[in-house]
């Protein structure tokens, strides 16, 4: 790759940001299609948020994919929002074009895309979803949107409250489409459902606990865990012979899509995966 006069800098904004795999798999694609560009790390602490999104238009950089902390925060300096972005209340993606900043949320289509890997036919299905945060209600906008059924587990109920409310514009329905229930109680429901979702934290050290008896999941359900390591409930659902996912599909999924929206050309899937040998 030669860096000249004419290269454009994409990147991505969050604290912290060492850990982040995007920088690889977006520079191979810009690689393999031949586009004069390159994918930088800019580790932005929150109260920098403001003057680093100035500093992104000064400096003419076309895009930036957003991370953690700065999700949520990040809408109050663009100009413009996507549709799910706004119901979702989380960007994670900004196109800059001439300082006009859109923000986009591509985190619900790359979640969906990475589970119709393993269940593509959805509609009419059930999902049990742990956890109510920022992750959770881009995977949670993405499972309404294609018809899906949901049961919320969170510690906080106010949470699952607010995700209702938020989500009304979505369908009528909803309340026929999500449920809130609590972690004590889901062995009642799990017989009713197809796919079980961890959008928490928890997993991510080995010593967590068990959200709910993992012994009760059976081999009929898809287990799907956010976290990118085999995590206790992973590794349970392998034992048990489900279908399973950890959350590098989702990863790279939303990275296509950031990537697509930026260039207008469609993101080389294979060679994005390849380049952080997960399959
Ligand atoms: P993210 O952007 O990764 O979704 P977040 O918005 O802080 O992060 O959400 C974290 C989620 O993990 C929340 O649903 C949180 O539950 P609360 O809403 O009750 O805080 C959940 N979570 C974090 N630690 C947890 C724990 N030890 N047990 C159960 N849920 C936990």
């Amino acid at each position: 790759m030669i860096i000249n006069g004419e290269t454009s800098v994409y990147g991505i904004i969050g604290y912290p940001v060492k850990h982040s795999k995007s920088p690889i798999f977006q520079t191979k694609a810009f690689e393999y299609l031949g586009i004069n560009a390159v994918y930088i790390p800019f580790e932005v602490k929150p109260e920098n948020l403001e003057s680093a999104i100035k500093g992104l238009k000064a400096l003419s950089v076309k895009g930036v994919n957003v991370t953690i902390p700065h999700k949520e925060e990040v809408i109050k300096y663009i100009n413009e929002i996507s549709q799910e972005a706004k119901i979702i209340k989380a960007v994670n993606t900004l196109k800059i074009i001439d300082g006009y900043i859109i923000g986009y949320n591509t985190d619900a289509y790359g979640f969906i895309t990475g589970l119709k890997e393993v269940e593509p036919d959805l509609s009419g299905k059930t999902a049990l979803v742990l956890g109510a945060g920022g992750a959770s209600r881009a995977v949670i906008y993405s499972l309404i949107t294609e018809g899906v059924k949901i049961y919320i587990a969170n510690r906080t109920k106010a949470k699952v409250e607010q995700i209702i409310d938020d989500f009304k514009t979505l369908t009528k329905y909803i309340t026929d489409f999500i449920q809130y229930i609590e972690f004590y109680r889901i062995e009642e429901i799990l017989k009713e459902v197809d796919i079980i979702i961890n959008t928490t934290s928890v997993g991510l050290k080995d010593e967590d606990p068990e959200l709910f008896d993992y012994s009760r999941i059976e081999k009929k359900h898809i287990v799907v865990d956010i976290i990118y390591k085999e995590t206790k409930l992973l590794k349970k659902a392998k034992e048990i012979g489900c279908k399973y996912q950890d959350g590098l599909p989702m990863l790279i999924y939303q990275g296509a899509k950031s990537f697509e929206i930026w260039t207008g050309k469609k993101a080389p899937i294979e060679i994005m995966k390849n380049s952080i040998s997960m399959y």
